[in-house]
């Protein structure tokens, strides 16, 4: 039986009632950017994070551009962050004219190492941004210190992990900002392009609803230089209809990740590290391989019928947009090796015992004919 990497339409289907209720309305409604649907789900999404403010943007990434360009970051600016990572986040540092400065990750949590990030600080930065990649949260809590002390901002990249917890604080809510992605893959997840930022910070907020309208602070009067950010409402309607059967799916997630340990533990592989002070949301179950092999298995899952991928393949400092840089190959070997390592395995809430089985059977027989 195939086991896809990801399948939406389980979930879509026992919706249905619910979500063709509400594009329907909204379509009929003639109501189709920012307004009552997008404040609606806003609202819900900032209870959700016991948070001031969600904004409701056009993507992640634009979520990622807009809370850069709203705290004045550009030229001749700084900001580091991780090189393990989908290119967006740093892409995005990029467009602002400011500088991405890589710094490598810890090797068990694939996620920006705290203990990079002081050295990396020189007059010209202003920000960090860590990302909560696969779902894990980041080690927050020396990030802000770190932060606090050099007086920087801190931008969440929180593309993969909503509802992921850092003690008893959801990410997101622990910097200056926090940007979602309700791409399809995401764990919340819409049916086009969305994002949202959360924040608590009142002037930030107001900022950040600006800039994702032109920077329009009155009719007709640009207070700042913005864009088109703007969340359409059939999206908000959507993700209001999902917003509620979040949580049930991030338990999904979690026990199929366990199952997946349970069973894993005695093979060849590393399974994803987790920490009781850390929730996290499983966006993907990341096994590692190390010491060669990890393609090999990519294969003979695929031969199989299995659905699994490499997040991400190639550390963005040795992307060609990013030569300029001028990173050399073994520069930050901990994300290099990474990138050689990691396998996703499917995690999404519906899949069935009887499939997740199958993914067992089949990673367990490559190892057993090795
Ligand atoms: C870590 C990370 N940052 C940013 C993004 C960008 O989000 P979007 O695809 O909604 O623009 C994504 C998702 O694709 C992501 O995984």
């Amino acid at each position: 039986m195939p086991v896809p990497l990801l399948d939406l339409s389980i979930q879509h289907e026992a919706l249905q009632p619910q979500l063709d209720e509400k594009v329907l309305e909204i379509m009929h409604s003639g109501k189709f950017i920012l307004g009552q649907y997008v404040e609606e789900f806003e609202q819900k999404l900032a209870d959700y994070h016991n948070a001031k403010h969600a904004i409701g943007v056009s993507s992640g990434t634009d979520a990622l551009l807009l809370s850069l360009m709203a705290m004045g970051i550009g030229h001749g600016d700084e900001v580091i962050t991780t090189p393990f990572t989908f290119f967006a986040t740093a892409g995005c540092i990029a467009r602002t004219g400011a500088t991405p400065v890589f710094i490598d990750i810890d090797p068990k949590t694939y996620n920006l190492e705290h203990q990079n990030i002081e050295r990396a600080i020189t007059s010209r930065t202003k920000a960090i941004m860590p990302v909560h990649l696969f779902g894990l949260p980041a080690n927050m809590g020396p990030i802000m210190d770190i932060a606090k002390k050099h007086n920087l901002r801190v931008i969440e990249d929180a593309a993969q992990s909503i509802g992921a917890m850092y003690t008893d604080k959801m990410v997101g809510t622990i910097g200056d900002c926090g940007c979602l992605s309700f791409y399809p893959s995401k764990n919340l997840s819409c049916m086009g392009d969305a994002g949202a930022i959360i924040t608590n910070d009142d002037e930030l907020a107001a900022k950040f609803r600006q800039y994702r309208n032109h920077g329009m602070g009155g009719e007709y009067k640009y207070i700042n230089i913005g864009g088109n950010f703007r969340l359409d409402a059939i999206q908000a309607g959507i993700l209001t209809v999902k917003l509620d059967h979040l949580s049930d799916w991030t338990d999904k997630r979690i026990q199929h990740a366990h199952r997946y340990n349970r069973h894993l533990e005695q093979i060849a592989v590393s399974e994803p590290h987790e920490y009781e002070y850390r929730k996290h949301v499983f966006n993907q179950y990341t096994i590692r391989i190390h010491g060669g092999g990890r393609d090999a298995l990519l294969n003979h899952l695929g031969a199989n019928g299995i659905g699994c991928r490499v997040y991400y393949p190639f550390p963005l400092h040795t992307e060609p947009c990013f030569d300029y840089l001028k990173y050399q190959a073994g520069s930050l070997p901990i994300s290099e090796e990474a990138a050689i390592e990691v396998l996703s395995l499917p995690v999404y809430p519906e899949m069935t015992r009887q499939q997740q089985d199958e993914v067992i059977a089949c990673i367990k027989d490559f190892f057993s004919s090795e």
